[in-house]
């Protein structure tokens, strides 16, 4: 690399340090608005209650539907879960039309989710399903859900929700580039149901789930050596994490009914608001022109640090100040023996690389995983996702450099919010050597390569925590927390309704 390049990119990456020092403080913080949002409602950590009042122990049985919205696609399964800490799933998915995700009314949007469910049926579930609709058809009763054969169905539903209940709950607002005001406020159950009703389907929303809720229950089904599950944690589109929770610490009114007999409830942080007040947050020129330049400027702070549908931006963000730099040649041409190349633009017109979400998160995992000695594979990448032609070795080590620093940073920024949750639950020191076992899911923690690995190093050096501390937290991947975990509360709140809670 030339001697401008080097000094211009280790200028830029050194943005991205996040220090030990910034890591304690970091947690210090995140404590305080933990306990500020058990305490009240309206904080930045919004410290949800979601009345699902106990964990699986993968003795449950039964067949369940789920539906989930707010990852990548929206998914329809049905889960059979078979009691002996297996299941069953069979799933369709499809990609939400963009134009959903910005409509004028609900009904468009949940219209649309009623619509996939009766083609799951159809095509999964044929005879069950005809049989069924003929006898909703002909009921007297408006909702005969009493009706066992009734499909149950966890609604995964990866917003930020005040519930009410277990299948209640109202939208605080969108996130994740979804933007429908009709939708703030309602009860987003209510609207599916009576979507599912317009077309007759024999299907009961039975729960309201948000997907690290789900993710939680997925992943204490499952637990290996059954030990109890802490956290559900999702490092994907966006960026959240729930956790179990003492019933005494939640001091704001909890409205409705729940089974306090297990003294504990799941809380849904949404620590992807984690100090929109940036008290203690990095905040470098990218973050404050991705922020400003969002469709939600000052909230999401900490997802749009740490979160797929941000880091590319800010990546992109980064590399364009690299290129603007003056005396850097960056993406000018192969040979710098030459001049004429060197000034000659090797970037296609149509680049993402000057756009505005036109980098993609994966190219940062391509970058980081590729060993190549001449970051062929990363070369290629840049030429086919961002009509970068001909970039140099150089160019490609500098782009990788960036994307390294982003990635590092959002991992350990992901430490400070799970430190903070294992420390508020004291269970490291409850008991001497039980592990601490927390579920994560989503395409950053799957694909980004190395991403758990740099949460757990940064875990060391955390006051609370520290190194023996880190050995005894495991994460583990939980898939498919919108498909069992939403039926495993869909149970949960069948159980309720048999109780008469
Ligand atoms: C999926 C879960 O595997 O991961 C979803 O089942 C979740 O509930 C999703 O929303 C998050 O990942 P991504 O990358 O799709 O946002
Ligand atoms: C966003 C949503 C949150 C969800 C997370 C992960 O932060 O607000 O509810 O859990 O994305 O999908």
């Amino acid at each position: 690399m030339s001697n401008s390049l080097i000094q211009e990119t280790k200028r830029i990456v050194a943005q991205f340090d996040y220090t030990d020092d910034d890591l304690n403080k970091g947690v210090q913080e995140f404590l305080r608005q933990m306990n500020e949002g058990l305490q009240k409602d309206a904080t930045s950590l919004s410290q949800i209650p979601t009345y699902v009042t106990g964990v699986p122990n993968g003795t449950e049985k039964g067949l369940y539907m789920a539906v989930d919205l707010g990852g990548t696609n929206f998914r329809v399964c049905s889960v059979h879960l078979n009691g002996d800490t297996t299941f069953d799933l069979t799933y369709s998915k499809v990609a939400i039309p963009k134009e959903l995700m910005v409509a004028k009314t609900s009904k468009e949007l949940f219209g649309f989710l009623a619509k996939q469910i009766e083609l799951f049926l159809k095509t999964h579930h044929e005879d069950h399903f005809e049989a069924l609709v003929r006898r909703r058809k002909s009921t007297k009763t408006p909702h005969g859900y009493e009706d066992e054969n009734v499909f149950r169905l966890g609604f995964t539903f990866s917003f930020p929700v005040q519930q009410f209940g277990i299948n209640k709950g109202s939208l605080i607002r969108w996130t994740k580039g979804f933007d429908i005001p009709d939708t703030v406020g309602k009860d987003v159950c209510a609207l599916l149901q009576e979507e599912i009703d317009l077309l007759h389907l024999p299907v009961k929303v039975a729960a309201l789930v948000n997907d690290t809720v789900g993710t939680l229950m997925a992943r204490s089904y499952t637990s290996p050596g059954k030990t109890a599950t802490l956290i559900g944690a999702i490092f994907g589109t966006g960026t959240n994490g729930a956790y179990v929770e003492k019933i005494e610490n939640l001091q704001k009114s909890v409205g409705g009914q729940y089974d306090k007999s297990t003294g504990e409830m799941v809380i849904n942080t949404e620590w992807g608001s984690f100090d929109n007040q940036l008290n203690v947050l990095p905040n470098t020129p990218y973050d404050a022109k991705l922020d400003r330049e969002s469709v939600n400027p000052g909230i999401q702070i900490f997802e749009k640090r740490v979160s797929g549908m941000f880091l590319g931006e800010i990546v992109r963000l980064a590399v364009v100040d690299l290129y603007e730099s003056p005396n850097v040649s960056l993406f000018k041409g192969i040979s710098s023996s030459t001049n004429d190349q060197k000034t000659t633009t090797r970037i296609g017109d149509g680049s993402g690389l000057f756009k505005q979400w036109g980098l993609d998160s994966s190219l940062m995992s391509t970058a980081v995983a590729d060993s190549t000695p001449d970051l062929s594979t990363l070369r290629q990448e840049l030429d086919s996702h961002l009509q970068i032609h001909a970039a140099s070795v150089e160019d490609a080590q500098a782009f990788k450099d960036i994307a390294y620093a982003v990635g590092r940073r959002a991992a350990r920024l992901s430490a400070v919010a799970l430190a903070g949750i294992v420390i508020q639950s004291g269970r490291l020191k409850e008991t001497k050597d039980e592990l601490v076992d927390i579920g994560a899911d989503g395409s950053l923690v799957e694909h980004y390569p190395s991403f758990r690995d740099m949460i757990q190093e940064a875990l060391k050096s955390i006051e609370g925590i520290g190194a023996e501390g880190a050995e005894r937290i495991r994460i583990g991947i939980a898939r498919d927390g919108s498909g069992v975990g939403a039926a495993l509360i869909a149970l949960v709140a069948a159980g309720m309704e048999k109780k008469g809670i």
